[in-house]
């Protein structure tokens, strides 16, 4: 048989490549997605997988297929779980799904592994996707189906001397992509414990005084497409503002939250990009979306997210919760100018050729088209159902 491992560079995926092809009397083949999570080279966790056994070792580069599929229909949807976390790990796993399933099909694999655990949400969202996109393969996850734990993956790692670093300092389960950075486990478990700042790696300290920085960012049909008037691809968006954010300390979550699988769970996140674009993003629609368009698809960007984040990406709710967001997007062009600084994206400007504010309408200079003397009556009737039960209570009461 063949494994195919959704690889990527860490302890815990490099121990159960040796550990799977003994277990399973299997080859295994490690699979690693860019998926623009920086820090580390691309090649060399190729290369580790092969040291650690595999077979074979791909790497893909997912970064704008990332971007452009998954992060770009997040910022459409507003999409924030819990109203704050950007499902930074949720949006990667159905990417990497697809991929895994790619080589399983080009590489002769009949087998699935990833890392995951049996408390988390991930597991939920690797198996449905492939359950979605390749029935026919077996799934199999060592740290949950032989209860692997790192005490025993780090021994393991040692007594083979895999070439990973096995450090018992870095307590923290960490995932990061292009869209952020989960950081969870260690002293961070204890709810009443602030997280110190080496746990952060995106976003500088917003205490730390700088000066601030303006930006401009530049939407066509809920699409950013330029920054500063400089035309960029979905993925450049992101990275720059990633950058520039993050030096101001922008996109800090630190968050109980509710996993699929009951618990309770202390997730930390950073996610600059994500966090200024989703609140340019929002402003954006605030000037061109109609009232009830607007209402109707907060309530859609909920269950979006919600679904989202509960591993549904490849369903058919998604799919037609994307095509109402498509046609609500059509109109969400133009400019948003923010001022990030001391941890915060704060819009100072709106600019759009769609924009449905009318100055006119607004104002109360002189100029003012808005009639007044029309909303005497309609006060009266928006209020007369709530008037009139008032009454019978006053009565009965
Ligand atoms: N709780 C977050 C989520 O469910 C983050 C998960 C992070 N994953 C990880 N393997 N460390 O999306
Ligand atoms: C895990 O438990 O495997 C990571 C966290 C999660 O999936 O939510």
């Amino acid at each position: 048989d063949r494994v195919v491992l959704a690889y990527s560079g860490g302890l815990d995926t490099s121990v159960a490549i040796p550990y799977l092809a003994e277990k399973m009397d299997a080859e295994v083949i490690a699979v690693a997605l860019d998926l623009g999570q920086g820090g580390e080279d691309m090649e060399d966790i190729r290369k580790r997988a092969l040291d650690c056994g595999a077979a074979e070792s791909v790497v893909v580069d997912a970064r704008e297929e990332f971007a452009a599929d998954f992060c770009v229909p997040a910022l459409r949807a507003n999409a924030l779980y819990m109203d704050r976390y950007p499902l930074v790990s949720s949006l990667s796993r159905p990417l990497i799904v697809k991929h895994l399933v790619a080589a399983a099909r080009r590489l002769g694999g009949t087998i699935v592994a990833h890392g995951c655990t049996g408390k988390g949400n991930d597991q939920v969202r690797f198996e449905a996707g492939l359950s979605a996109l390749a029935p026919e393969l077996r799934v199999v996850a060592p740290a949950r189906d032989f209860a692997w734990t790192r005490d025993k993956a780090i021994e393991y790692a040692e007594a083979r001397g895999l070439p990973i670093e096995t450090s018992k300092k870095n307590p923290f389960s960490i995932d990061q992509n292009l869209w952020g950075r989960a950081i969870e486990t260690g002293f961070l478990e204890d709810i009443w414990n602030g997280p110190s700042e080496d746990v952060y790696a995106y976003t500088a300290d917003p205490a730390t005084p700088r000066e601030p920085d303006e930006v401009v960012i530049t939407f066509d049909e809920g699409v950013p497409v330029a920054v500063d008037g400089r035309a960029l691809t979905p993925y450049e968006v992101v990275d720059e503002l990633n950058r520039r954010a993050g030096a101001q300390g922008v996109g800090r979550v630190d968050l109980v939250e509710d996993r699929l699988v009951g618990i309770k769970s202390r997730e930390v996140y950073e996610a600059p990009g994500a966090m200024t674009l989703i609140t340019a993003h929002m402003e954006l629609e605030n000037v061109t979306v109609e009232r009830d368009l607007a209402r109707h698809k907060r309530g859609v960007d909920q269950r979006w997210g919600e679904l989202v984040y509960d591993g549904l990406w490849f369903s058919p709710l998604r799919r037609a919760l994307d095509a109402f967001i498509a046609e609500a997007q059509r109109r969400v062009s133009g400019d948003i100018r923010m001022t990030l600084h001391g941890g915060r994206a704060v819009v100072t400007g709106r600019r759009s050729g769609d924009s449905l504010y009318d100055h006119s309408l607004a104002t109360y200079d002189t100029g003012d088209a808005f009639d007044q003397s029309q909303a005497k009556g309609f006060v009266e009737l928006f209020s007369l159902p709530a008037k009139i039960a008032a009454a019978r209570d006053a009565k009965k009461d």
